[in-house]
């Protein structure tokens, strides 16, 4: 291995964003794998350095010709610890994060950078992060986890995740993240329409999204689930939902919050409400009301009680100019899950990799959906760059 230049692989490479990352704070790409198909090609196109489609269940197939490495880089999937999916305990890629572990110690580079989402470390979830830093420590090494919010980076992004940092170099150092005025997707989407993947899709005028979309405001979300002012709620657009009258709107608000109000379980969403205290609230009016927004596609019948069709909490997320983006995710070019502050689209693909932080000279290249995956599952290069700058202090090289 040439001398001077650190030295870095990545494991679940993805596109590159936890690459792109080091490659910025100066350090050689030596090695990459991931089992995906499109990954691996976006990923030799615009990063550089060898990247091989393998699946790391079988192990890294060429660890000898990493021997020497200085870092070694892991971003392994984040879906089932992730609170915007299913977050299952036993999904079967959880057990990838303390398999880096495992692979690191075969490989032995000088340090170890894994990173995921914040819910890695919540509940019982945090078995596998514990197998990790259990794995890594009895082996002599050192450990360390710390949490960012990619907005105190300077990005306009909220996005929280926590990078995990295992080193065998014996210095001690104090991880101290820089404090940056986050940005704002007006400063980040400035001058977009020259650049390349930006190919912004409409919705078609008078289409039910379209209808829905234009009801949106910045910084609101449809959302029957929840009241205030961020939510516009299914029966406040009557020309696609159907119209109801001032009373049985009474019942749904009611319904909204005794829902909440009455909750049995401790996380997550709230319960349908029993006829018996649905009927305690609205007295005589009650079973009109009551059959009526059943009919109408309101109220669905939920064991001993009804409950409101469509308890999801957010869609047609519309975001605003002047404040950082929620979370980009795989689903950022849908405009069911977020619209564009002024248009009534979704995102494209450019403009999804610029508030991941990916510059414009990164060409996506494969199916639009799976390059929004690529773009939603990548750690932000910006980021990275942080966790770079650690590992030079890890290693004595700042
Ligand atoms: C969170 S993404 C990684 C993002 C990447 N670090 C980046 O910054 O762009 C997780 C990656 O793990 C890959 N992966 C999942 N299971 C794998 C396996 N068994 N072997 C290899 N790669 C796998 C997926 O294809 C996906 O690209």
């Amino acid at each position: 291995m040439r001398t001077g230049t650190l030295t870095f692989a990545s494991l679940f490479s993805g596109c590159g964003g936890f690459d792109l990352g080091f490659v910025a704070k100066g350090f050689r790409p030596c090695g990459a794998y991931d089992h995906d198909n499109d990954a691996v090609e976006n990923f030799a196109a615009n990063v550089g350095g060898p990247i091989r489609r393998v699946d790391l269940n079988n192990g890294v197939p060429d660890e000898h010709s990493l021997m020497g490495l200085d870092t070694l880089i892991a971003g392994p999937p984040c879906q089932g610890f992730s609170t915007a999916g299913k977050r299952l305990l036993h999904d079967e890629r959880n057990h990838l994060v303390p398999l880096t572990a495992r692979l690191a110690l075969r490989i032995n580079p000088k340090v170890l950078v894994l990173e995921n989402v914040s819910g890695v470390l919540a509940g019982d979830h945090a078995r596998y992060w514990r197998e990790l830093d259990g794995t890594m420590r009895p082996a002599g090494w050192r450990t360390h986890t710390i949490r960012c919010q990619a907005t105190e980076l300077g990005m306009a992004q909220l996005r929280s995740r926590v990078l995990f940092f295992a080193w065998r170099t014996g210095r001690d150092m104090e991880f101290v993240l820089p404090k940056l005025p986050p940005s704002n997707l007006r400063t980040v989407l400035a001058r977009v329409s020259s650049q390349s993947n930006h190919d912004p899709q409409q919705l078609r005028t008078g289409s039910i999204e379209w209808r829905i979309a234009r009801r949106i405001k910045a910084g609101q979300k449809l959302c029957n689930v929840r009241g205030g002012s961020k939510s516009v709620a299914a029966w406040e657009i009557p020309e696609v939902f159907g119209h109801v009258s001032e009373n049985e709107r009474t019942v749904l608000e009611l319904l909204r919050r005794l829902r909440r109000q009455d909750r049995q379980r401790d996380r997550g969403d709230a319960d349908p409400v029993s006829l018996v205290r649905l009927r305690a609230a609205l007295g005589g009016r009650f079973h009109r009301l009551v059959n009526s927004l059943l009919t109408k596609g309101y109220l669905k019948r939920a064991g001993d009680g009804v409950d409101l069709v469509g308890t999801f909490n957010g869609k047609f997320r519309r975001l605003s100019w002047d404040k950082p983006s929620c979370a980009v995710d795989t689903r950022f070019g849908s405009p069911r899950y977020f619209l564009h502050p002024s248009k009534n689209r979704g995102f494209t693909v450019r403009e999804a990799a610029r508030i991941q932080g990916f510059d414009d000279n990164y060409v996506f290249q494969c199916n639009k959906q799976a390059q929004y995956r690529l773009i939603g599952n990548a750690v932000p290069p910006p980021l990275a760059a942080v966790a770079a700058e650690f590992v030079k202090g890890l290693v004595g090289r700042t």
